[in-house]
């Protein structure tokens, strides 16, 4: 069965929802605790085993390929204070992955994006991580992309991860219409990209993380334009779908859309307590406020 090696990490959308402050700086930038969202995402496909991350970058967003790159000014000078360990996080990704960066010139959507790897994933199964949202499992347990991996790895069917979604909010997501297999694992029978609540009685979500046999990539090649005027990921996960079979799984981690604000918040505060440098007087904060806010 064919390995899983490659990851592509659209980050070229427009971060509307975060105006203004992704007038100039990319949202995948945003600072989460100390890190940019983007480095979660990285990391999560490292701890997969990913080697290659195809990073989809968009025209303004060449902080992202920088934050990768060396800095040798930077590197030097807290090499000679015995200050390394502070750039370890991304040093420790920078090694251990090929971080590869394709610009998609223009936002024509997610599926799009996608395809823009091609030329990196060339003939490859791959795996897909939204550059906006992080997930965060348990210790101990396996993430999600390599949950993912490792159903992809065991039945060669492409794997999407799915989430129960609030009616309201199903008009936020592609939807995954499914039939349970076994407990936590579905076939999924159809999608539908942000329908209204009337559109459809499922209320699976698809969070952004996802694995592909390689002919979703013929069928990007073959896209047109759908909803929004955009290239849909969903509609070739839907013939994928009928032509290939798609299977689907939940997941315990927690889950953040850093690229909304109120998601960005509670990554921000929910990552923060988790922090042995900040839990403690973040913790204690929080309770006096909760308090002043009865
Ligand atoms: P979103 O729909 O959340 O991103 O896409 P967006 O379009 O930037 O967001 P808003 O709604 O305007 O605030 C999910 C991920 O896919 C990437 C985004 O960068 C984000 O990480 N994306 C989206 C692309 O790379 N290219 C696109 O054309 C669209």
């Amino acid at each position: 069965m064919s390995k899983v090696r490659k990851a592509i990490i659209p980050a070229a959308g427009l971060g509307t929802r975060f105006l203004p402050a992704t007038k100039t700086v990319p949202k995948e930038m945003l600072t989460i605790v100390d890190a940019p969202i983007i480095l979660y995402v990285v990391e999560e496909a490292i701890k997969a085993g990913i080697e290659d991350i195809v990073l989809i970058a968009g025209r303004g967003k060449h902080a992202i390929e920088d934050f990768f790159d060396m800095s040798y000014e930077l590197e030097d000078k807290l090499e000679r204070e015995g200050k390394s360990q502070l750039l370890a996080r991304v040093t420790k990704a920078r090694d251990a992955a090929n971080i590869i960066s394709i610009r998609q010139k223009h936002a024509l959507g997610l599926g799009h994006a996608v395809h823009c790897g091609l030329p990196i994933v060339g003939k490859e199964p791959f795996a897909v991580l939204l550059g906006d949202e992080i997930t965060m499992e348990a210790n101990g347990e396996a993430n999600v992309t390599s949950q993912l991996v490792k159903s992809f790895e065991e039945t060669g069917t492409s794997t999407i991860s799915i989430m129960k979604v609030a009616e309201k909010d199903v008009s936020k997501y592609g939807i995954a219409e499914v039939e349970e297999k076994s407990s936590g694992f579905f076939k999924v029978t159809s999608l539908v990209e942000k329908p209204k609540p009337t559109e459809t009685t499922s209320r699976w979500a698809l969070p952004g993380r996802y694995v592909f046999d390689n002919a979703i990539m013929d069928l990007l090649t073959n896209a047109k334009p759908s909803l929004n005027g955009e290239i849909q990921l969903t509609d070739s996960m839907k013939v994928l779908c009928q032509q290939k079979g798609l299977n689907a799984m939940t997941f315990s981690a927690d889950r953040y859309d850093a690229g909304d604000k109120l998601g960005y918040l509670q990554a921000n505060i929910e990552l923060a307590l988790k922090n042995p440098e900040l839990s403690v007087e973040l913790k204690n904060y929080i309770l006096d406020l909760a308090k002043s806010l009865k």
